[in-house]
């Protein structure tokens, strides 16, 4: 059965659309997930919709139990993840409001529980990490992007920093320099946590700034909240779009 979860990130606590037909708070082994998951119905389909950073938004991006969020979904018999992530831009074509389906990962993150195979909860084990994303899913994505008139950049390597602070002029330059086209706090340890328990994966972001140093001037909350209030609206209807391709 075809089951997606939409993992929410920041400007995405609330679905418009979502028939919801039940919320569940669900304690695993790993301790609470960041919100109760919401299951209904969008566009016609089953989804699970589960808040990153709780509801109301208020778990950093370093403290998100996301083994907890990952195992939870998994238990209930998710079958597909599709992660919204916020981030800011560092490639050229990466302008606040471009939603982008990236391909890559680069983890900067420390000290996060990263892992279920840790030797402690589960025995150690060593998954694939090549192509960090699903690329059927991926390619969903884009196919809906491309099919409801939106415009999504269908590449891209998403850095994944520590937060909860934004990045120095410095570290962007270098991640500009390992090829990070995004940059954002909440990438990692998700999608291997998903690619850890078999789960097709694909991350859908929002550029809501141009990262530190790649424009004038310095980042502000306003206009990282403008981009949010402008672009997920757009992240909306590709995710509505997406849902009948996936099984
Ligand atoms: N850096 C890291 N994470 C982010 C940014 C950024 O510039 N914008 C949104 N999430």
């Amino acid at each position: 059965m075809t089951l997606v979860a939409i993992i929410s990130g920041t400007g995405l606590t609330e679905y418009p659309g979502l028939q919801i037909s039940e919320e569940k708070w669900l304690e695993t082994p790993l301790g609470q997930t960041s919100a109760p998951l919401v299951f209904g119905k969008l566009n016609g389909c089953d989804v699970v919709f589960l808040a990153r950073h709780g509801h109301p938004h208020k778990v950093p991006p370093h403290r998100i139990n996301y083994r907890a969020n990952i195992w939870a979904l998994k238990e209930v018999g998710v079958s597909h993840v599709i992660a919204i992530n916020a981030v800011g831009g560092i490639g050229a074509e990466m302008d606040a409001e471009v939603l982008a389906a990236p391909q890559q990962i680069i983890d900067y993150t420390h000290g996060r529980e990263a892992t279920f195979f840790d030797g402690i909860f589960m025995p150690l084990d060593h998954i694939d990490f090549s192509y960090p994303y699903d690329e059927k899913l991926r390619q969903h994505i884009i196919r809906a992007a491309q099919s409801s008139g939106i415009s999504i950049v269908p590449h891209g390597v998403y850095g994944a920093t520590q937060g909860p602070r934004l990045e120095s002029i410095a570290e962007i330059k270098r991640m500009a320099q390992d090829g990070c086209d995004l940059v954002g706090m909440t990438g990692m340890p998700e999608a291997a946590l998903a690619r850890e328990l078999a789960l097709p994966y694909a991350c859908l972001s929002l550029v809501v700034n141009k990262a530190a140093g790649c424009s004038d001037g310095i980042i502000t909350m306003d206009e990282i909240r403008a981009a949010l209030n402008n672009g997920m609206d757009k992240v909306r209807r590709v995710v509505a779009a997406t849902l009948p391709l996936v099984r």
